[in-house]
């Protein structure tokens, strides 16, 4: 039996808007066991009632990629999903599928494929490096996507510094909240926007945390997605005031992520609260 464990992922930081990607310590969990014939695929946890188990289940999907490319085809195949992951909310369950499917695979027919590889492959599926990149190579990834090559490399995030995310109990489709973006922005907010991204890199390297409420500050996607999420600002200043080092909405949405150094129990909790205040149910993770 292969066993996969791909963490969830966290995209943007706030600046960093299809260039920065994050892996959390949360975790879906993959295996792939040969059987005699047939697909078999089961599913536990987030998604359970709602993901398929069939051929167009998104772990296959990714697995028969790497199969065709080497030419394999098992007899028979068990899938064994058990997810941790929220769909849907900006916490990259699709890369973790996707990323989960493609490893599984290459280790059950020994593919051989590397991880440039498997990045490629997993890209050609999700269309973006986003969440891809820190699901399959961990800690905080900073990337250049150039004709479908991608250039990346890769920090680890200070130690004591952890994420805490509200996750509010409804879905935002990271297409539909695409369309909401402009296709024109100011020189003024690129500037806005490249300075906070080289600070927060620099400021997560070094270890200087106290950059980080200025650093995890955006023009490009939030101001057009908050008025999708009731209690948005609300949540960042309500975080920033339990202690947030600083801020952001997670990938495309629904859910928020904070980074912090102390007080991560308080500021999850005050999250959920001021969400609730703006009428939405959610639940926070660290
Ligand atoms: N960078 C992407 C977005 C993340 O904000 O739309 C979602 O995959």
């Amino acid at each position: 039996m292969i066993r996969v464990q791909v963490p969830a992922t966290t995209a943007n930081l706030g600046p960093g808007f299809d260039c920065l990607g994050m892996a959390l310590e949360l975790y879906n969990i993959v295996e792939f066991t040969k059987i005699t014939r047939g697909l078999v695929i089961e599913v536990d946890g987030e998604g359970a009632g709602e993901l398929p188990r069939n051929e167009s289940n998104l772990v296959y999907r990714a697995a028969k990629r790497v199969f065709d490319k080497v030419g394999y085809s098992p007899a028979g195949l068990r899938i064994r999903l058990v997810n941790n992951i929220p769909v849907g909310r900006g916490l990259g369950s699709s890369a973790s599928a996707v990323i989960g499917g493609i490893i599984a695979a290459n280790r059950l027919c020994d593919a051989g494929l590397n991880k440039r590889e498997m990045l490629a492959l997993a890209c050609s599926m999700e269309g973006h490096p986003d969440n891809i990149a820190p699901a399959l190579l961990g800690g905080l990834v900073i990337y250049a996507s150039v004709e479908g090559e991608i250039t990346w490399t890769k920090i680890d995030l200070p130690a004591g510094l952890k994420a805490v995310v509200a996750v509010p109990d409804f879905t935002m489709s990271t297409r539909d909240t695409r369309e909401a973006l402009p296709h024109m922005v100011t020189m003024r907010d690129a500037v806005f926007n490249i300075s906070r991204a080289a600070l927060l890199v620099a400021a997560l390297q070094k270890g200087d945390l106290s950059v980080l409420g200025t650093a995890m500050d955006d023009k490009l996607h939030q101001p057009f997605r908050a008025g999708l999420i009731p209690g948005f600002k609300k949540v960042i200043s309500a975080a920033r005031l339990a202690g947030a080092r600083g801020v952001a909405l997670s990938g495309a949405g629904s859910a928020i992520v904070a980074l912090a150094d102390n007080n991560q129990g308080l500021i999850a909790e005050v999250m959920k609260d001021t969400f609730r205040e703006s009428g939405v149910s959610a639940r926070s993770l660290i």
